[in-house]
C-alpha cells in the first residue's frame, strides 16, 4: 500500500488500520509524532549547528528516516527485521534520498558508532535500549514510549520493572508517565556522565515523547539526578506533595484531609519538561503542508505555555471528588488567577490544568462559581 507523509511516499505492508500501537508497522496514528520530530530536528539544527547525523533506531518502514534524509539530515536506518530494511532501503531510493541501512540490533550499532541525534521508537518500554541510546550520542536523544500502563501505574509490577521507580496510578496517570520515564532515562544517562535536559515532552494518544538534550559532563549528569525526587498523593482528596531528593520521607496521613490513603511514588523527574523557546521555535517548523499542521502547532502552543509543576488537575475529576458542577475552563482559570495564583491549562486533555495552589486553595479559589 502507497502512503504519502510529509512530502515523502512510502511503501508500506499491507492495509494498515488505526489500531493497537504494538500491531502496526506503519501506524497512521503515529504521524503527529512524526511530524513534530521532523520540526524539532529543524530547531534543533539552528540551535546546535554541528548536529548532522541522525540514527533512525528502530525504523520499520524507514517513514522517520526517509523523512529526516528528505531534510537532509545524514541519516542511518536499523532494523532487526528482514522485511522492515528491505522496505526502508526501497523507500529511500523511491524518495531518491540518500541513507544507510543496517540489518542489526541496534543496541550493538549504538555502542559503536557515534551520532547526533538518535531517535528510539520501540514497540513498547525504550529502557532496554536507553544506555545504549546515551552511551555514545552527542546531542539529543528522541524517546518513544507506548507503554503508558506500565509507567503510569496501572500496571504495576511492569512498570516497577521497566522503570526501575515505583509510578502510581492517580488522576494524572498520563504526567506519572512522563515522569517516571524521564527519571529512569536520567538515570541511565548519569551512568555515562551525562545530564539530560528536557526540550519538548508530550503525552499524545497512549504513548508519550520526549525530546532531551545532552550535556557530557559529570556536573550536569549530578544536575539531572537532583532533579529527581518523589510524589506524595491523597487518594481521598487528591492533595499532592513534590518532595525533592533520591531518599524519600512519605506521608503517612494526609496534610489537607487527614486521611490516610497516601501513594508515593518515585523517584519521579520534578524538573521541568518543556523548554518554551525552544517549543517556539519548532512550532514555527511546522509547515501548513504537514497534515497534522494545526493540531501539532495547538499542541506546541500549550506545551510552551504550560506552568513548570510536576502535575496538573483535572478540574473534572475534581469538582466530582467535591460533588460539585463543572465550570467553563476559561472562568475557573480565571478565578484562580484573580485569587493570585499562576494558573494554565495542561496538553493532557481539554479539562487539565496545572497551578501553585494547593488543592484546598483551587477549591477556595473557584467554588463560588461552582454552581
Ligand atoms: C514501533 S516500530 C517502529 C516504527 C517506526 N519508527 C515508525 O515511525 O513508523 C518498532 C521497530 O523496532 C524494531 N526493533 C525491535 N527491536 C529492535 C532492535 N533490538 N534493534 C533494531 N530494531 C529493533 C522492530 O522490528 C520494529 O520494526
Ligand atoms: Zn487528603
Amino acid at each position: 500500500m502507497r502512503v504519502t507523509e510529509g512530502g515523502v511516499e512510502l511503501e508500506v505492508p499491507g492495509e494498515q488500520t488505526e489500531g493497537i500501537e504494538e500491531a502496526v508497522f506503519y501506524n497512521p496514528r503515529q504521524e503527529l509524532n512524526r511530524d513534530l520530530t521532523i520540526a524539532t530536528l529543524r530547531a534543533y539544527r539552528e540551535r546546535e549547528e554541528r548536529a548532522t547525523s541522525y540514527l533512525d533506531a528502530m525504523t520499520a518502514s524507514g517513514v522517520r528516516g526517509v523523512r529526516a534524509a528528505a531534510d537532509g539530515w545524514d541519516v542511518t536506518c536499523c532494523d532487526v527485521d528482514e522485511e522492515a530494511v528491505d522496505l526502508a532501503r526501497a523507500n529511500l531510493e523511491r524518495n531518491d534520498c540518500e541513507g544507510r541501512v543496517e540489518h542489526r540490533n541496534v543496541t550493538a550499532l549504538m555502542h559503536e558508532e557515534p551520532f547526533d541525534v538518535i531517535d528510539l521508537d520501540p514497540y513498547g518500554t525504550p529502557m532496554p535500549f536507553a544506555d545504549a541510546a546515551f552511551a555514545n550520542c552527542r546531542d539529543l536523544v528522541c524517546v518513544t514510549a507506548t507503554d503508558t500502563a506500565p509507567m503510569c501505574g496501572a500496571h504495576f509490577n511492569s512498570g516497577v520493572r521497566s522503570y526501575s521507580a515505583v509510578p502510581r496510578n492517580t488522576d494524572y496517570h498520563a504526567e506519572m508517565g512522563v515522569r517516571t520515564l524521564i527519571s529512569a532515562l536520567a538515570r541511565s544517562a548519569a551512568r555515562f556522565d551525562v545530564g539530560i535536559e528536557p526540550l519538548l515532552t508530550h503525552a499524545t494518544s497512549h504513548y508519550v515523547r520526549t525530546y532531551l538534550e545532552l550535556t557530557h559532563k559529570p556536573t550536569a549528569a549530578d544536575a539531572a539526578i537532583d532533579e529527581l525526587g518523589h510524589l506524595y498523593h491523597c487518594e481521598d482528596c487528591l492533595y499532592r506533595e513534590a518532595d525533592p531528593g533520591l531518599i524519600a520521607d512519605p506521608l503517612e496521613t494526609c496534610p489537607h484531609c487527614g486521611g490516610n490513603r497516601m501513594l508515593t511514588a518515585g523517584p519521579v523527574w520534578l524538573g521541568h519538561v518543556q523548554d518554551p523557546t525552544f517549543i517556539g521555535t519548532v512550532r514555527d517548523e511546522i509547515p501548513y503542508t504537514f497534515d497534522t499542521a494545526p493540531k501539532a502547532r495547538e499542541l506546541c502552543d500549550t506545551l510552551a505555555a504550560e506552568l513548570d509543576e510536576p502535575t496538573h488537575y483535572d478540574q473534572h475529576k475534581l469538582c466530582r471528588n467535591w460533588g460539585l458542577p463543572a465550570n467553563a475552563m476559561d472562568e475557573f482559570l480565571a478565578d484562580l488567577r484573580d485569587a493570585g495564583y499562576a494558573a494554565s491549562r495542561a496538553h493532557y486533555g481539554g479539562t487539565t490544568f496545572k497551578t501553585d495552589a494547593s488543592v484546598g486553595e483551587i477549591r477556595a479559589a473557584t467554588e463560588n462559581n461552582l454552581d
